[in-house]
């Protein structure tokens, strides 16, 4: 187990906020997390995953944790489906290395998002008409209730965009692992705007998953910042649902997706890009230039002020041209 006081956050956090913490812990296992004395640790406590959705705004005065559980075991090899639980402090772009290379679809089209397994269960990730719940089968956690290990099925993980029950009870649970169900059966997921065409020329009837798994890492690197050189958390707000009425009142000319329910998504990318903040800077953050739904640290040196002013700034904007309110994607702590 790692214990450091006054610990430099700047590492553990993709935006790369030069922020710190009272006291850093890092476990290995289940069993030394539950050692763990958290009531005698500087308040609050908040977990960690790689950093790759949030925003520190300020000095954490508490403790941060973070998981090193690090394990991918295969459970149970069925004729069609496969079952694998594997440890929340595995990069979650390594376990869809790992799948695919043994030749099984299921997250191939999760490929290259940042982030930890165990943040993969609480965030619901999604990119190209996947997300982590239609793979996941059951979450282990800790319930810091009354510290037991405690297991959910997928069915009551609660799971919405972005959104599970692990953020609506913030900060009740730690994930320590998650039960993945994959296939061997042929299932590449190519209806997402983009996909087929970055298969272009293939055989669309004999791909394999690190085929579809290479397709969308070429799709991502194309259009988002790379965390190892320029800081930033992903996408930075969600795209907006809107009523058929509200969208035809403000926005008849925006690109849109009709969900089952009569209501529309507008990509919030579009709202920001009509508004001219397409590259537009705060201090070091900035609006990212092939993706404006991404913000920035484009100096190294942007400090959350900077960030949050940026973020108010366009939430301002899309609220008075379009009576919509946008929502961070990104968590503040
Ligand atoms: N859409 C569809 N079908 C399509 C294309 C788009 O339903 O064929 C919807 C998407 O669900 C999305 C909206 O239209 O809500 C805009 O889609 P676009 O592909 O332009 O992506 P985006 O809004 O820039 C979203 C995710 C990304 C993810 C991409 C690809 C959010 C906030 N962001 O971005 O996730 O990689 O779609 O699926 O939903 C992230 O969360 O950090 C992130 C990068």
């Amino acid at each position: 187990m790692k214990r450091i006081e006054n610990y430099d956050l700047s590492k553990q956090n993709t935006f790369g906020m030069k922020v710190k913490a009272a006291l850093y812990i890092e476990y290995d296992s289940l069993e030394e997390l539950m050692s763990l004395d958290v009531k005698a640790l500087p308040q609050p406590v908040f977990h960690i995953g790689a950093g790759s959705n949030l925003l520190f705004t300020k000095d954490f005065p508490g403790t941060v944790l973070h998981s090193n559980i690090k394990f991918i075991k295969y459970v149970d090899m069925g004729l069609d489906e496969v079952l694998l639980t594997v440890g929340s402090g595995v990069v979650f772009d390594d376990f869809i290395a790992n799948v695919a290379g043994n030749g099984l679809w299921g997250p191939e089209n999760l490929s290259l998002i940042p982030g930890e397994v165990g943040a993969s269960a609480v965030q619901n990730i999604g990119a190209y008409g996947v997300e982590a719940k239609d793979i996941i089968s059951g979450v282990v956690c800790l319930d810091t209730r009354d510290w037991t290990k405690t297991v959910f099925k997928v069915g009551e993980c609660e799971y919405g965009y972005r959104d599970s029950r692990f953020k609506h009870e913030r900060g009740r649970y730690i994930i320590t692992s998650v039960l993945f169900r994959v296939t061997r059966k042929y299932s590449p997921k190519l209806e997402y705007g983009g996909v087929k065409a970055a298969l272009e020329g293939r055989d669309l009837t004999a791909l394999t998953p690190m085929d579809v798994r290479e397709a969308i890492i070429g799709i991502r690197r194309a259009k988002l910042p790379d965390p190892a050189e320029i800081g930033s958390a992903g996408s930075f707000f969600k795209n907006p649902v809107v009523s058929r009425e509200h969208f035809e009142r403000v926005a008849p000319e925006a690109p849109h997706y009709d969900l089952p329910d009569g209501t529309v998504k507008i990509p919030a990318a579009w709202m920001i890009d009509q508004l001219g903040f397409r590259g537009q800077k705060l201090g070091g953050a900035q609006v990212y230039e092939k993706q404006p739904l991404v913000i920035v640290n484009a100096s190294g040196n942007a400090t959350p002020e900077d960030v949050i002013g940026l973020e108010n700034q366009i939430i301002a904007k899309v609220q008075e041209k379009y009576d919509i309110t946008l929502h961070p994607e990104v968590d503040h702590i």
